[in-house]
């Protein structure tokens, strides 16, 4: 029989790894509680329109990306392909556009999208993502992408590459692809057949095609400022203002479109050069008409998503080596045969009452074998306790590290095992 297996671009995360993935969690959620967002746990499914409304019809993660089927009840559904949308959704069902004023939310979670998966490109990965609504300052779209380079530093990423452009409003819409499909019109027979597409549906795309012969022909497309009304572009100016201002290098990128079709304004995403051909570590902006275009009060938002993985990724070769990663039980308790199995578990049920990890073997296996199994496991002290020992009133300690053993009275042993845990100063 053929053995079962995780299915292509969706990986298990085994505990060595999962101990990088808390930590990383850990120290973000942190950072949020520090610049007051809250956390938000949307559904993994939603009905499909959430998505097909917000992302629009158009955008590739809908149209061959998203995971779409029909429940038993027959209704569209999907698995969420992002968070912003399902987020928005969340918003207006539960009358937050009419209450809440200013709410800042954070999420940590699984997304899905169909993809050919390779590096970096997985088909379940994983997001941590903010969301903002209510306020339509530049400062704020700044302190959205300062809390990202932050978070970044705070895992230790170095050498991110931050781009941001201006998409406008919706009113300036309107001209800026009217000028794009007769700027690219010129060159149609130059672009891939994709952009050929684009050029009918949403020539903006273009401008984000990863084809050579169409970033070539991109080039010359001009400034997409040059479309824009004068307060998209004075709230632009304003979000680099501010953010050179809190010592944020960043570049203006005018090819920046990104995948999605809820922009507005500010659109930005961060890369790091060592990741290969996917190397967007994460990205966002604004889409101040999303709310509206969910059935809610016409709200602004703004925020952003990183992928997890492509975070570890660019972390690994950073870890290498590095045993503060896995932190062990640090005591092992061996009980030496059947007899002493109970009070071995008292043993370690007061560790964990003083807060001290560690594991026992329940087998009551050779003494030999329980220290082979606890220096494999990295343990820093055993606690052994056998007929010896109960006669002599004691518990016989192990320091793995220096072989010492000690014979600590029942009544004193946690206080000496507790010594030899001190860390040296
Ligand atoms: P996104 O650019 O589609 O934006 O995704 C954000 C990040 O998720 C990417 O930069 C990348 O690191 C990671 N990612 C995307 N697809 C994959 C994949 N197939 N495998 C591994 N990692 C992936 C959004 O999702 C927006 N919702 C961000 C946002 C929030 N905008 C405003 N608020």
């Amino acid at each position: 029989m053929t053995s079962l297996k995780a299915l292509g671009g969706t990986s298990d995360i085994l505990p060595d790894q999962a101990r990088r993935w808390q930590r990383l969690e850990e120290s973000a959620r942190r950072l949020m509680d520090l610049y007051g967002y809250e956390e938000i746990r949307t559904p993994l499914i939603e009905e499909a329109s959430v998505f097909t409304r917000s992302l629009g019809d158009a955008a590739e993660i809908v149209t061959k990306q998203m995971y779409l089927f029909e429940d038993r009840g027959g209704r569209r559904v999907a698995l969420r392909p992002e968070g912003t949308a399902s987020v928005v959704r969340a918003f207006v069902e539960h009358g937050l556009d009419k209450t809440a004023g200013l709410a800042r939310f954070y999420y940590v979670g699984p997304m899905f999208r169909a993809e050919r998966p390779q590096a970096g490109r997985r088909r379940q990965f994983h997001q941590l993502g903010v969301e903002v609504f209510g306020s339509m300052s530049p400062y704020q779209d700044a302190e959205v992408v300062e809390l990202l380079m932050h978070l970044l530093e705070k895992w230790g990423i170095q050498g991110a590459v931050l781009r941001l452009n201006n998409l406008g409003c919706q009113q300036d819409r309107p001209k800026m692809l009217e000028e794009l499909k007769k700027y690219f019109a010129q060159d149609y027979n130059n672009l891939c057949p994709d952009c050929q597409q684009r050029l009918k549906v949403n020539p903006l795309r273009i401008l984000d095609c990863k084809e050579e012969k169409c970033r070539l022909v991109s080039q010359g497309s001009m400034a997409s400022s040059k479309w824009l009304c004068p307060s998209c572009q004075e709230h632009f100016q304003q979000v680099m203002k501010v953010l050179d201002a809190l010592g944020i290098d960043c570049e203006w990128d005018q090819y920046l479109v990104r995948g999605l079709d809820y922009y507005t304004k500010t659109a930005f995403e961060v890369i790091h050069p060592g990741l290969g051909a996917q190397n967007a570590l994460g990205g966002g902006g604004r889409y101040d008409d999303l709310v509206e275009a969910l059935g809610g009060l016409p709200t602004p938002a703004v925020g952003f998503a990183v992928g997890l993985e492509r975070i570890l990724m660019a972390l690994e070769e950073k870890e290498a080596g590095s045993s503060e990663l896995s932190p062990r039980p640090s005591v092992f308790v061996a009980p030496i045969g059947e007899a002493s199995l109970s009070e071995g578990l008292k043993l370690l049920g007061a560790l964990r009452a003083a807060g001290i990890p560690g594991v026992m073997d329940y087998e009551a296996r050779p003494l030999k074998r329980q220290l082979e199994q606890a220096n494999k496991l990295g343990c820093r002290v055993v606690l052994m306790l056998g007929d010896v020992e109960r006669d002599k009133k004691i518990v016989l300690l192990k320091d793995m590290a220096s072989g010492a053993q000690i014979e600590a009275p029942q009544d004193v042993w946690l206080e000496t095992l507790q010594k030899i845990l001190k860390p040296v100063s």
